[in-house]
């Protein structure tokens, strides 16, 4: 069970050591939205990427609450117009037709079995020709020492590399997949590695 305080912590420190700003650059660079396209944001936590997509019509989801409850209040709805936040298990969403969905951090949370079943409910949500943005920490032959000690005490217990994405996201039915990109993350605390597959709705 995640915890409120530790989720506050790491999102000031990310905020304080501009992790998060480079967080908003990779993901709006890879997703490349368009202004009014609608993107859903998978596993949104408290909407620390949300502001990149502001001139989208961006739909944050989570099942967390606490999470939630703190991203409505960061973008209230006077102010951030386009953006919105839901509290629901992703496998139960029942609005579709996205131009983008993006599921970012969340990948290495989840075992094989979950992950590969969630991204199938995922692309479901896409309109057809549309992409799925699949973003998440990754190991390679350079990862800097501290990177992999930040891996080593990150709660998701299952950072992959490049070639065990590859194979379990070969099994996703119905979409095509482009070879995945590899990028550093140059700002913030922990110099990680960034992988990024897009993941095309079957026309
Ligand atoms: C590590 S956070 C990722 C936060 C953010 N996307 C980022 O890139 O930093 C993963 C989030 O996925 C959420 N999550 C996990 N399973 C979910 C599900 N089935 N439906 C909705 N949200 C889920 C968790 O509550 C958590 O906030």
């Amino acid at each position: 069970m995640k915890s409120s305080l530790f989720m506050g912590c790491w999102d000031f420190l990310q905020n304080f050591f501009g992790g998060n700003t480079e967080k908003i650059r990779l993901y709006t660079q890879f997703s490349n939205c368009k202004p009014s396209e609608k993107v859903l944001d998978f596993g949104c936590a408290t909407g620390i990427t949300a502001i990149g997509f502001k001139e989208c019509e961006y739909l944050g989801v989570d099942i967390h609450l606490p999470s939630i409850i703190r991203a409505q209040e960061k973008y209230p709805a006077k102010d951030f117009p386009n953006i919105k936040f839901l509290c629901v298990d992703a496998y139960k969403l029942n609005i579709e037709d996205f131009d983008h969905v993006i599921c970012a951090g969340t990948g290495h949370h989840l075992n094989d079995n979950d992950l590969i079943n969630i991204l199938e409910r995922l692309t479901t949500k896409l309109k057809k020709g549309k992409s799925l943005h699949f973003i998440d920490i990754t190991i390679t032959y350079d990862t800097p020492l501290f990177a992999r000690f930040m891996y080593m005490i990150d709660r998701g217990r299952f950072i992959r590399s490049k070639l065990e994405y590859d194979l379990l996201l070969s099994q996703l039915k119905n979409v095509t997949i482009e070879p995945a990109k590899i990028e550093k993350v140059i700002k913030g605390i922990n110099r990680f590695r960034m992988i990024y597959y897009e993941i095309k709705k079957k026309e």
